[in-house]
Formats: structure tokens, C-alpha cells, sequence
């Protein structure tokens, strides 16, 4: 059975819950590489996590389609460019909107690129790092010249707050004309899962130091429509580089989640 530290699990929560959603009937967000993954994994996903289907997955699939819409987008504008995944996890972006041309970074912590490597081999596109996205050695293996988007998924509010500052100015330093695709938590929530108790089943989230307040937010993404409605739990960004203004991009909310049904 796998066995993973509290921080590299949260890679098999969302990866469940994305292949939960994908599995629901007439889902907006199929998965197939997710389904067969969780079907292979010798995991007690149900007894950790629960159904996988409710709320949870719901969000998960909206919130990677924001993040799929947006990579696609990066994509068209810079098809041979390069997609750096921050915290990637178990994701399966790559299987969604690969293009045929385009080269993909993996970024994550050594135990979980073990697993990736075992469980997803890389494709000649893709490449694997097992190092922290706080080192300041990745953008070393980033060439920039057909175009960069970093994408941090699910990854920021695991950071310390300095930690993320010193992230945000290393790539607007390292990938002039980039850009950051994020997504923050709330503060309040970012203050309970560092007091969250184990529920029913044991499982107890991860504490997230790193939360913003939406006024926060809403300074630095002043020059962009709102499209954030019901920032209810993420919100997802986009820090063009090297100005460090974001643009909100979507927000995966729990009445969203209800509404797209
Ligand atoms: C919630 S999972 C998200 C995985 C994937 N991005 C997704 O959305 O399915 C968080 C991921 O961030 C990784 N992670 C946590 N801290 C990290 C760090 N300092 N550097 C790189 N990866 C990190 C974990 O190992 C895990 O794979």
C-alpha cells in the first residue's frame, strides 16, 4: 500500500476527488487518466477521504477547469512554450490539454516525484524534479525563450507566507513576460486548518500558513474585471510577470460548485 507523508498525501486527496467528479454522470470535467489511476492505486481512498463524489469533488473539477482554461489559453498563444507545474502531485493536466508540442516541468517535493515517476512515467515532453519550489535552483532547468507559465495548484498555501513572497519575486526575476497561475485560500481558512482536528475517518488536512484576505486581492487585481463572485474557498490568479499585479481568473466556490450542478 502507499505510503506518504502528510504533505505529499494532499496529492491523492485532490487527485480522488478529481477522478470522483469525473466519474459523476455528466460531469464537465472528465478525467480519464485520474479514473484509471485511482483504479490502479492500491490506496484505502474511501476510508481516508470519504465517497470522493460530494462537494469536494465537485470543487476540484471546477477548479481544475479554471486552471485547464488557462493553460490551454497559454498554449495557443505559446505552443512550444513551457509549462512549469509547482506542487504537481499526481496531476494529470498534461493527459487534459497537452497540445503535442509543448514541454511540461514537474516541481515537487522528492517523495512525491518517487511516486509520479512510478505511477505517471514521464513522456518525452515531460520532465521530472524532485526539489522544493522554495529552492532557488529550478528556474535553472526552465528555458524561457518560447514562452513560460508557472502553474502552482493547490501548492502556495502550504508555504509560509516569505516563502511565498520570495517565490512571487524570484519568478517575476527569473520570467520577465511569464506568468504565475495560482490559486490562495481565505485567511480565515488558512487560520483553521493550523487548529483542524482528524475527522471521522482520521484524516486530518494539512496545516495551510498561507491565506489572504480579499481585500488583499482585490488591490492587486484593480486593473481587472472581477469575475470572483462566490470566493467562497479558492480563488484562482494569475501574477503577470514582472509587475506584480494578479488578475483573478475564477473563483470555485461553494455556491458555484452547487449552480454547475
Ligand atoms: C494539494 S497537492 C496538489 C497536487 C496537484 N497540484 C493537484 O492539484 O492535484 C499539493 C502538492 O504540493 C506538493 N508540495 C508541498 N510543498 C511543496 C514544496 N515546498 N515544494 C514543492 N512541492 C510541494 C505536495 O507534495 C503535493 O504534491
Amino acid at each position: 500500500m502507499e505510503e506518504l507523508s502528510a504533505i505529499p498525501e494532499t496529492a491523492l486527496w485532490t487527485l480522488y476527488h478529481r477522478a470522483g467528479e469525473a466519474r459523476r454522470p455528466g460531469t464537465r470535467y472528465p478525467d480519464p487518466k485520474a479514473v484509471e489511476l485511482v483504479d490502479r492505486l492500491d490506496y484505502p481512498f474511501a476510508a481516508r477521504f470519504g465517497s470522493g463524489q460530494g462537494l469536494a469533488g465537485r470543487m476540484q473539477g471546477a477548479r481544475c477547469g479554471l486552471f485547464d482554461q488557462e493553460v490551454a489559453d497559454f498554449l495557443r498563444r505559446c505552443p512550444r512554450g513551457t509549462v512549469v507545474s509547482l506542487g504537481d502531485g499526481l496531476e494529470t493536466q498534461y493527459w487534459r490539454v497537452d497540445n503535442g508540442r509543448a514541454r511540461w516541468l514537474t516541481v515537487d517535493l522528492p517523495e512525491a516525484v518517487a511516486l509520479r515517476e512510478r505511477l505517471l512515467p514521464p513522456e518525452p515532453r515531460q520532465r521530472l524534479l524532485a526539489c522544493s519550489a522554495t529552492d532557488p535552483a529550478w528556474p535553472d532547468e526552465v528555458d524561457p525563450e518560447l514562452g513560460v507559465l508557472i502553474v502552482a495548484q493547490g501548492l502556495l498555501m502550504y508555504l509560509r507566507p516569505g516563502e511565498v513572497r520570495e517565490l512571487f519575486a524570484r519568478c517575476a526575476e527569473r520570467f520577465p513576460g511569464g506568468t504565475l497561475l495560482f490559486d490562495v485560500v481565505p485567511r480565515w481558512f488558512s487560520t483553521m486548518t493550523t487548529k483542524a482536528r482528524a475527522d471521522r475517518r482520521g484524516y486530518r488536512v494539512p496545516p495551510m500558513p498561507w491565506g489572504v484576505r480579499s481585500h488583499e486581492l482585490l488591490r492587486d487585481a484593480r486593473t481587472v474585471p472581477l469575475i470572483a463572485r462566490h470566493a467562497w474557498l479558492f480563488r484562482v490568479l494569475a501574477l503577470d510577470l514582472p509587475d506584480l499585479r494578479a488578475r483573478i481568473v475564477g473563483s470555485v466556490g461553494l455556491p458555484e460548485a452547487l449552480r454547475r450542478g
